[in-house]
């Protein structure tokens, strides 16, 4: 699997993030073979978070990968804390508590990456500073970053926060891909020129920051899956098209999409089918061209100016 540096850590990460969000709708025995099909495909980096079915998601995925510390040397692991029921919590208190939480569910003593899962309108920046201050020189936590910021958010966290944030993981898919669309109509009247995220895609790339796109199949928030979708014809039957001139099938494409992107992501897929898991990994080796990336993104209802 082809790697690129998380951020500006020395960090090597395959393209391809494996969520596992979802993982708590195998059975046991599926979720070994899902997860063993991921190592043998080089996907060894796995995203969690605490409120992944409210903590079982971790405890399947140890079980499953029958975590060691042979096995767990193997592996890049990245869980999210922050979100609590009906509130969001980036106190001092909160972070270390969920820390310790992830790393017993998924039986280590580490976490590689740590990311903040979504703004906490009431954030003290001091208090995560210590935070993280203290996760890093306990050694449970080696790399941090951020879910669902934008730049004013990161830039007031960098106010206090020594360490690099690494990686922000942001909703991006091509049907879902506001972030590029304003860039792309800067100053005009139509809706794509909204700017809903203080320009979080140029940002990113201006500071190294990993962008992460979650839910890279889905549509609106968590609506459905685009792809076979007869809600978005023209886009299928591009996406088909391509598909067919590469010999590979229409989930590949959708990814390669993302990785043709020059702000060289990393995006967290979250089938838990083993095949489209493969075809997911396969994007790694397609490289769209110029036009194809542009084909499919008019083909989504996008319109250049
Ligand atoms: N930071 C955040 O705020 C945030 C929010 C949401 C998610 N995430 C992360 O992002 C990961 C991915 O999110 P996601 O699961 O919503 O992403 P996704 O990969 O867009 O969607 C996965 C879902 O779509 C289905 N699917 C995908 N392709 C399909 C196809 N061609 N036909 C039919 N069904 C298809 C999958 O079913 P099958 O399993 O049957 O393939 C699965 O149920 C999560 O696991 C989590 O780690 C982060």
């Amino acid at each position: 699997m082809r790697t690129i540096k998380l951020g500006t850590s020395t960090l090597e990460v395959p393209v391809i993030a494996v969520g596992c969000m979802r993982i708590n709708s195998l059975s046991k025995s599926e979720a070994e073979r899902f997860v063993r099909t991921a190592l043998d495909e080089g996907a060894n980096f796995f995203d969690h978070a605490d409120i992944y079915g409210g903590g079982a998601c971790e405890e399947i995925f140890a079980d499953a990968i029958q975590m060691n510390d042979d096995v767990r040397e193997k592996i890049i692991l990245q869980s999210k804390c922050g979100i609590r029921k009906g509130s969001f919590d980036f106190s001092k208190e909160h972070i270390l508590a969920s820390v310790d939480g992830i790393l017993k569910r998924l039986k280590t003593d580490y976490l590689d990456v740590l990311l903040l899962h979504r703004p906490d309108a009431l954030v003290e920046p001091e208090e995560v500073a210590e935070a993280f201050d203290t996760l890093q020189s306990s050694g449970k936590v080696r790399h941090f970053g951020v879910s669902n910021q934008k730049p004013m958010q990161i830039e007031l966290l960098k106010k206090y926060v020594k360490q690099p944030i690494v990686a922000n993981q942001l909703q991006l898919s091509i049907t879902n891909a506001t972030m590029i669309s304003n860039g792309i109509n800067v100053n005009m009247e139509n809706d794509s020129a909204i700017d809903r995220d203080g320009s979080i895609l140029d940002y990113c790339r201006l500071h190294d920051i990993t962008i992460q796109p979650w839910s890279p199949f889905q549509y609106g928030f968590f609506e459905g899956v685009f792809l076979g979708n007869d809600k978005f014809p023209e886009l299928n039957q591009k996406i088909d098209e391509i598909a067919a001139k590469y010999n590979v099938t229409n989930t590949t494409i959708a990814i390669a999409w993302l990785l043709r992107h020059p702000a060289r992501m990393q995006p967290v897929i979250g089938t838990m089918n083993i095949e489209r898991l493969k075809d997911c990994c396969k994007a790694a080796d397609v490289h769209l061209t110029r036009e194809e990336w542009y084909e499919i993104y008019r083909a989504a209802g996008n319109v250049l100016p």
